[in-house]
């Protein structure tokens, strides 16, 4: 226990230097948080200016930044919430034909939710109330914020209730770590316990029929709910504070959107609140394809069954004014992240006497039609695919950001490879784009696909390339698999970084300058996620906002264009960097004679990944945990990697056409080692054995995720026979690795 407790004092100065990574960003920053640092990137020097083939400037001059606002501009003045826009998927489906793609809708009947009906109200003791308003505020310089269509904000997959009671401000609702080594951003919250609700447990404060008031930040906002829910709450609020915005507050002077970067107060964040460390798509059909006459199962188990609503920065106010001098005091509860960035509220825990909040929240589930579209060049052989995807429902007319600054540049992408495709190109590998539906609910456009895909994807799919935020700021993100992230790197070199944002000549300069030459393994935020847990490897590519850089207004309404446009990319040029780098990522996946993987360096990363699980073993109750069956099994991958590697270059040096097809095939297959048949132990579709996210967080990814899940449960025998599997998991992707005898 006083370990537990003497890490806290460490990790709040941590948690304030690192705010903003965590709750602006969602879709990258669950990877700057918890994970492994794998700092197997020194800084290299760049050729200045690049040297390029005559293939990849045409695939780089390709890209126009007025093009691309145009496409951004089309995405974001429509309706489109999973399973709401038709025309929309049918419009890419054409966009990618003119440039080359054979392209159809795949239309996958899904479980959705949607609400009849929401209210929220603040009782005063003196009888006067607040009624809180569910919609942003309309703003001239904003056009989409005043359609008649707008979508309210809700929390996807919450239950229903109409719940009157006391409220209890409960905090982040965050696991807190056992251990901290330091790390800066990452690293931080491992497992531990419930450390906020203890807090007001100890203090005698009772939880069981109150409502949660929580603010976002730390963890998952599902993960928030379902804790609320385990201490018999009845109901759960989730609202944005002003601590997430780091510096660009409006209280630091900055002028708030839509005439300056700091945050709207009005600006509200949607989101999922299903239980997404334990499955991924349609809570219906886990673990098989949704199909018009499939079995349905009962979602209970996956989603939370009391209601939860997110409210603004404004909002919130007044429910901290009314709970202000009473339970908890900030300095009691001696939390990190407790005290929120109001700097005239003391974030009391409450309750207090006679203040009531009524929470009306009715929500209604039906199966209802969502549009993946697909596009296909096909290669020479079509034994061997590289898929590119990115999903294209948003939680607001707007999505400028999440998702459609993906999806505008997926069609500059297409018309990019239309210029080879007219010069009688034609990949050797086959070239598959995906543009999901309904990801905002839980992945279930790119899940149920690849359900219905897998044998084919299981013996065909050399990679998953995922964008989603591809930009919603100028610091470069990436995360993904080790035989991958060499090569990624390597492209970055070639890209020339646009002006306007500091010193950096190329896209290699600025990701370095994000990253340190970190880069984080994959845990479930976006659709990477169903191809990565069958083995099939992944990298997630896009641009973020850093501390001093305007505020995104994640899954709110002003994720709209008139804001890309003014504060997030002015000019579209971010959106065409992006773009240019993955057009080579897939160039060079789809058409190099071999491959481009570096499997040394994934057995680096994996050596990387056991010393974090040696750190987790050591600080478990089971310290003694023999995890050398791991261990040996990693040293006898990287024994292959090595000699495939060798092979490899012999192969293409010698032009010797049947070999490199032997090393090609063993470079596509051997990451379906790492999938786990039976799934990871709770989580069936969760299989591979090498990353997952975290069960208790929700975001960010676990390496060796069973062995870990394990020691958090103590369950030592668990954590043995876990072992036992991930090494033979490992030496199964050795196996397939090996060449000749
Ligand atoms: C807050 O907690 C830390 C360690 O967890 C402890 O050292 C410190 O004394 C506590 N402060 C107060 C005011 O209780
Ligand atoms: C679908 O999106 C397009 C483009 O944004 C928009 O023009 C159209 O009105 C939307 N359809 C619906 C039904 O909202
Ligand atoms: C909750 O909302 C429903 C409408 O969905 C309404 O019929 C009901 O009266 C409301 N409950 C209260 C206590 O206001
Ligand atoms: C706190 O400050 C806000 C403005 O930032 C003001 O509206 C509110 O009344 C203040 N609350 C208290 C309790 O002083
Ligand atoms: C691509 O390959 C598929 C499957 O082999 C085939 O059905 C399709 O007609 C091909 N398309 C073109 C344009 O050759
Ligand atoms: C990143 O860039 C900033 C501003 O140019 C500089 O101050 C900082 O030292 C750089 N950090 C790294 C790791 O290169
Ligand atoms: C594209 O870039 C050019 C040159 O920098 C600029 O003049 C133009 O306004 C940009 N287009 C858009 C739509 O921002
Ligand atoms: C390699 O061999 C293939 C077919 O065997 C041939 O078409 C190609 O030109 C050769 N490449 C080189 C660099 O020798
Ligand atoms: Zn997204």
């Amino acid at each position: 226990m006083s370990r537990i407790l003497s890490s806290v004092v460490v990790l709040s100065a941590l948690t304030y230097a690192c705010q903003r990574d965590w709750d602006t960003f969602t879709h990258r920053k669950h990877q700057h948080q918890d994970a492994t640092i794998s700092k197997l990137h020194k800084r290299a020097k760049v050729e200045y200016p690049p040297s390029l083939t005559e293939t990849e400037s045409i695939l780089l001059n390709s890209f126009d930044n007025t093009s691309i606002s145009d496409w951004s501009y089309y995405y974001t003045h429509g309706d489109h919430l999973g399973s709401h826009n038709k025309t929309m998927a049918e419009w890419t489906a054409q966009k990618w034909r003119d440039a080359g793609f054979e392209s159809h809708l795949v239309e996958i009947p899904i479980w959705v939710t949607y609400p009849e009906h929401s209210s929220l109200t603040l009782l005063r003791s003196d009888g006067s109330r607040h009624d809180v308003n569910l919609n942003e505020d309309v703003l001239e310089e904003d056009e989409t914020s005043s359609y008649p269509n707008r979508i309210p904000a809700f929390h996807a997959m919450s239950g229903s209730g109409d719940v009157e009671g006391e409220c209890v401000y409960v905090g982040f609702v965050q696991f807190h770590s056992q251990k901290d080594r330091g790390h800066g951003c990452a690293n931080r919250h491992r497992r531990g316990t419930q450390a906020d609700f203890k807090v007001l447990q100890d203090a005698g404060i009772e939880l069981k029929g109150k409502i949660a008031m929580a603010n976002y930040g730390g963890i998952y906002r599902g993960t928030k709910v379902k804790n609320a829910q385990g201490h018999g709450m009845a109901g759960c609020i989730i609202f944005t504070d002003p601590l997430d915005d780091g510096e660009i507050t409006e209280e630091n002077g900055y002028v708030a959107y839509p005439n300056g970067p700091a945050r709207n107060p009005s600006s509200i964040q949607r989101g999922s609140v299903r239980f997404s460390s334990i499955y991924s798509g349609d809570p219906t059909t886990v673990g098989w394809a949704s199909s018009v006459d499939s079995p349905r199962g009962d979602v209970s188990q996956y989603n939370p069954s009391i209601p939860s609503i997110p409210i603004s920065m404004k909002d919130a106010l007044p429910f901290l004014e009314a709970l202000q001098g009473h339970g908890v005091t900030a300095k009691e509860a001696n939390r990190s992240g407790w005290t929120g960035g109001f700097r005239n509220i003391t974030y009391d825990s409450g309750p207090a006497p006679g203040v009531h909040v009524h929470l009306n929240h009715s929500m209604r589930g039906s199966i209802e039609p969502v549009w993946d579209v697909i596009g296909v060049i096909n290669g020479t052989s079509s034994a061997e695919v590289v898929i590119v995807g990115n999903h294209r429902d948003a939680w607001v007319i707007g999505g400028a950001a999440d998702p459609n600054s993906g999806s505008a540049i997926l069609i500059e992408l297409a018309g990019a490879f239309g210029k080879l495709l007219k010069k009688g190109w034609k990949p050797r590998r086959t070239i598959v784009l995906g543009s999901w539906d309904a990801e905002e609910f839980g992945l279930q456009g790119s899940t149920e696909w690849v359900e219905a895909n897998l044998p084919w994807l299981t013996s065909t799919a050399v990679a998953y390339l995922n964008l989603d935020i591809g930009v919603s700021g100028p610091r470069t993100a990436f995360s993904g698999s080790g035989e991958i992230q060499m090569f990624v790197v390597e492209q970055m070199k070639k890209i020339l970084f646009p002006e306007g944002w500091g010193e950096f000549p190329t896209l290699y300069d600025m990701w370095y300058n994000v990253s340190e030459g970190e880069i984080l393994p994959l845990g479930s935020g976006s659709d990477y996620a169903s191809f990565y847990q069958n083995g099939i490897g992944c990298i997630d590519i896009g641009s973020d906002g850093g501390k001093t850089d305007p505020i995104y207004h994640y899954h709110s309404n002003y994720d709209s264009y008139a804001w890309m446009a003014r504060f997030g990319d002015p000019g579209f040029k971010l959106h065409a960097t992006i773009g240019q780098w993955l057009s080579l990522i897939l160039y060079h996946i789809a058409d190099d004679v071999l491959i481009p993987w570096d499997l040394p360096h994934a057995a680096a990363v994996l050596k990387q990944y056991l010393s974090e699980l040696k750190d987790t073993v050591a600080e478990s109750d089971f310290p003694d945990l023999d995890i050398s069956p791991i261990e040996y099994a990693i040293k006898e991958f990287e024994k292959q990697a090595e000699h495939i590697s060798t092979v490899a270059s012999q192969a293409s040096a010698f032009n010797d056409t049947v070999l490199v097809d032997v090393v090609n095939s063993k470079y596509r297959d051997f990451s379906r080692g790492f999938a786990s048949a039976g799934g990871l132990p709770g989580r069936e579709t969760f299989k591979n054995v090498i990353s997952a996210p975290g069960i208790d967080n929700g975001y960010g990814a676990d390496v060796f995720p069973p062995v870990t899940d394990s020691l958090s449960k103590r369950d030592e025998k668990e954590a043995v026979k876990w072992v036992g599997k991930s090494a033979g998991a490992v030496l199964r992707a050795a196996e397939v690795l090996r060449v000749g005898g």
